[in-house]
């Protein structure tokens, strides 16, 4: 079974949410001077800089330089509670600084912006999420890492792009049916891929739905010896054309590992920045992301990504605001699932 959870009273999300994002531009000078000004503050407020692939390329290298990371979703959560810091400053998206706050309440957690929201946490309101599992009391509840802290604390299960096939399948082989949310197109793929009993919310993300199927077949056309890299929020009609279907850490182990030297990439182009880093000699075409003759709504980067720039994360380590806090009694909830995921990868990798 794969059913859609057809919710019209659901906000509906635009890219236009995220407001008008401009990215700043700065003279070599004031970059110059920045970079110095974060590296002094990272190192006397005693926080370390974990960001994600998405996120500006200056604000990576600056993670890479100063010891902190630059990562997909599970290892930024793994990141933080393994490094000594007392402040993480999460550079990317809401639910990544909560799911950093989830599991290290010790810990001071800030962010360049608290406005740097996701369309799948926006998709799935906790009051309207519990309702469906309320519904469907007979299934086990697994959410993506893309959700709030308040609908993390209703699952059973937090999974990542990283581990989601792996552990719906660990649970369809103990019998077990799924309550999926909030991605459909990655529900899909799981439910694919698994053969689970799967019942899905219906979410997706603004970027990944924008790649075109019919687009793609043309450019596969222009490119036929390119290997097609897919990341699995995209639509199933895409992802039928992948070479590698995967978390962006996978994508770019696949850029590196794979003999071909040209490459289509079905994701946020801020990923492009580690794959040049870790194949400067391969070419990397994006997946189009707007059908025959329309213009590209997305252009294939997240708008709340962008928010992310050396601009605010200065004026976050300066004035220490942008804290992410959640109450107890749902940060206790929310950490089981996600304790869950940890030991569930933890024991595969060993
Ligand atoms: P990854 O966990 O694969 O980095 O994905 C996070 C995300 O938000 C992709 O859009
Ligand atoms: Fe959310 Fe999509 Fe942005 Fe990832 S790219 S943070 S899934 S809106």
């Amino acid at each position: 079974m794969n059913t859609l959870q057809n919710i019209s009273t659901l906000p509906v999300v635009s890219l236009l949410d995220a407001g008008s994002i401009a990215t700043p531009s700065y003279s070599k000078s004031e970059r110059a001077q920045l970079r110095t000004r974060i590296i002094q503050l990272l190192k006397e407020k005693d926080a370390v800089l974990v960001a994600h692939y998405y996120v500006d390329a200056e604000i990576q290298e600056l993670a890479e330089e100063t010891g902190g990371t630059v990562a997909d979703s599970l290892e930024m959560a793994r990141f933080g509670t393994s490094h000594p810091a007392s402040t993480l400053v999460v550079s990317g998206v809401r639910f990544m600084g909560e799911t950093a706050k989830i599991l290290n309440p010790e810990k001071t957690i800030v962010m360049p912006t608290l406005e740097a929201e996701c369309s799948l946490d926006i998709s799935a309101p906790v009051d309207k999420f519990s309702q469906f599992c309320d519904q469907n009391p007979n299934r086990t509840v697994v959410v993506y890492a893309n959700t709030s802290a308040a609908v993390k604390a209703r699952a059973d299960w937090v999974v990542t792009s990283g581990n989601a096939v792996a552990i719906i399948e660990h649970l369809w082989q103990k019998g077990q049916k799924v309550l999926w949310g909030p991605d459909k197109h990655l529900g899909r793929y799981i439910q694919q891929k698994t053969g689970a009993d799967m019942l899905i919310w219906d979410g997706a993300c603004v970027v990944h739905e924008a790649f075109k199927s019919d687009t793609l077949k043309n450019l596969r056309k222009h490119y036929p010896n390119a290997a097609v890299l897919v990341h699995p929020e995209s639509p199933m009609d895409v992802i039928a054309q992948a070479d590698v279907v995967g978390s962006t850490t996978r994508l770019i182990q696949a850029v590196s590992q794979l003999s071909n030297s040209q490459f289509i990439v079905a994701t946020d182009n801020g990923i492009f920045h580690k794959m040049r880093q870790v194949a400067g000699d391969k070419q990397l075409i994006e997946a189009p992301t707007a059908g025959e003759g329309a213009t590209c709504e997305s252009c294939a980067h997240c708008p709340w990504m962008a928010m992310n720039s050396l601009n605010n994360l200065t004026s976050t380590l300066e004035s220490m605001n942008n804290e992410i806090t959640i109450d107890e009694p749902t940060r206790l909830k929310a950490i089981q699932p996600l304790l869950k995921m940890l030991a569930f990868n933890e024991n595969k990798a060993q």
